[in-house]
């Protein structure tokens, strides 16, 4: 066999052959089976473009049609898995509260049948259907409250917000949720992605597949990046405060979250299409005073960083639309997981296609013929 030269982090090592997605970092473009990320946020809604990703091609009325009532049907949970998230602490993180509950899932559907066109519909559903249940069921359950039943007659967007704040959104607040979900709906191999295909590789069930990847979404590295840049605009505090704080970051060669990216070198086309949601939402109900840091801040990196591709990535304009939109800072990431699950499974599906379960090789670095030393002769 071939020894390959080691990539830290597979830095450029393909991982699979995917049709899912397509990035090019270099000019900012990002598509979702051929089609521009910018038209399906202004044109699509997050479930045809979950169809999309999932089964290839965009569905017809009658599909798309049957496809949300599917997962108008599964939305509610099972009282068990919600008396199973009671007894999580009201102080654990919400990322760890789906991941756990998107785990319990498989106690309840686990008759596995991954050759059965029915039962990956069925996976597919249920886990769209029951990942935004869950995560507003926690946010209300940790306050100390019941969790609101889903509403049948609302849209996906809508119904999540709606479960979360136990009030019927503005239309206009519900489009520009929905259209957040599906700008974060897939990006070819990232970490949680790589994650859930992995996990999909040993042909285990689709609720662990998710499960693995929710895990691997929540490190600050990768999604968890997204509420991170809130407290990093809290704590600048002012336009002014801005270069002194860069200056500080740069001194003690600390990342600044939502900057960089392992592919785009350029800004993330999502970045770009978020900030313009985010001053639609402030155009109507309001300004940020954290927007004006943001957009200075943006401007220093450029001038600081932007020579070595430094830019702005998905989370950086992300937490400005979730907080005027009135979402707790720490449930950012559960959205990013909601909106994800969609690529996820997309992946699970392809993974399954032409499965070869993943076992990568190393390098060993370690020593050899080392004697074994009695416990008491241990200096
Ligand atoms: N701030 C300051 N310097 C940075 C940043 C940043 N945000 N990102 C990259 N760099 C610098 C690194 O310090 C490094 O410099 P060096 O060559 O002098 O050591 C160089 O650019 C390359 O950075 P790496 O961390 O090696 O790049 P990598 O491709 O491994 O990591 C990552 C990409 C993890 C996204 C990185 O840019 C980062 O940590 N960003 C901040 C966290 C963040 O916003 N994550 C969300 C990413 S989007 C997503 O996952 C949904």
């Amino acid at each position: 066999m071939t020894v390959c030269e080691y990539k830290p982090g597979l830095e450029g090592i393909p991982a699979a052959q995917s049709s899912i997605s397509f990035v090019d970092g270099q000019q900012g473009i990002l598509e979702y089976r051929g089609i521009r990320i910018e038209e399906l946020a202004e044109k699509s809604t997050f479930l045809e473009t979950a169809y999309l990703l999932i089964w290839g091609a965009l569905p017809t009325q009658e599909e798309l049609a049957e496809f949300e009532t599917e997962i108008r049907y599964h939305r509610r949970i099972k009282y068990r898995i919600r008396d199973m998230m009671k007894c999580f602490p009201e102080t654990g993180h919400p990322m760890d509260a789906l991941q756990a509950s998107a785990a319990a899932l498989g106690l309840f559907y686990s008759r596995r049948a991954l050759d059965n066109p029915a039962y990956i519909r069925k996976a597919v559903v249920r886990l769209l259907a029951k990942i935004p249940t869950m995560v507003a069921a926690f946010q209300l359950m940790r306050k100390g409250n019941d969790p609101v039943q889903p509403r049948d007659d609302l849209g996906y967007a809508a119904n999540f917000l709606y479960m979360l704040n136990e009030r019927e959104p503005d239309p206009f607040a519900a489009k520009v949720f929905d259209a957040c979900l599906t700008l974060h709906a897939e990006q070819t191999m990232n970490a949680s992605t790589f994650s859930a295909r992995v996990t999909a590789s040993t042909l285990t069930d689709p609720y662990a597949v998710v499960a693995s990847a929710v895990g691997t979404l929540a490190g600050p590295l990768h999604g968890g990046a997204n509420e991170e840049v809130i407290e990093m605009l809290e704590e600048i505090g002012s336009v002014e405060n801005v270069r002194p704080y860069l200056e500080e970051l740069f001194r003690t060669k600390a990342k600044i979250m939502g900057f960089g990216h392992r592919v785009y070198k350029v800004k993330d086309p999502r970045a770009t299409i978020l900030q313009g949601l985010a001053e639609q939402l402030f155009a109507k109900y309001g300004d940020d005073q954290h927007y004006d840091i943001a957009v200075e801040l943006e401007k220093a990196i450029e001038e600081k960083l932007g020579h070595r591709g430094i830019y702005p990535n998905v989370d950086f304009y992300s937490g400005l639309v979730y907080r005027k939109l009135g979402i707790p800072t720490d449930l950012f990431t559960p959205i990013f997981a909601i909106a994800r699950v969609a690529g996820w499974l997309a992946h699970w599906k392809e993974q399954l296609g032409e499965n070869r379960i993943f076992r990568p090789t190393q390098i060993y670095t370690g020593d050899h013929q080392v004697d074994y030393i009695p416990i008491t002769e241990r200096g």
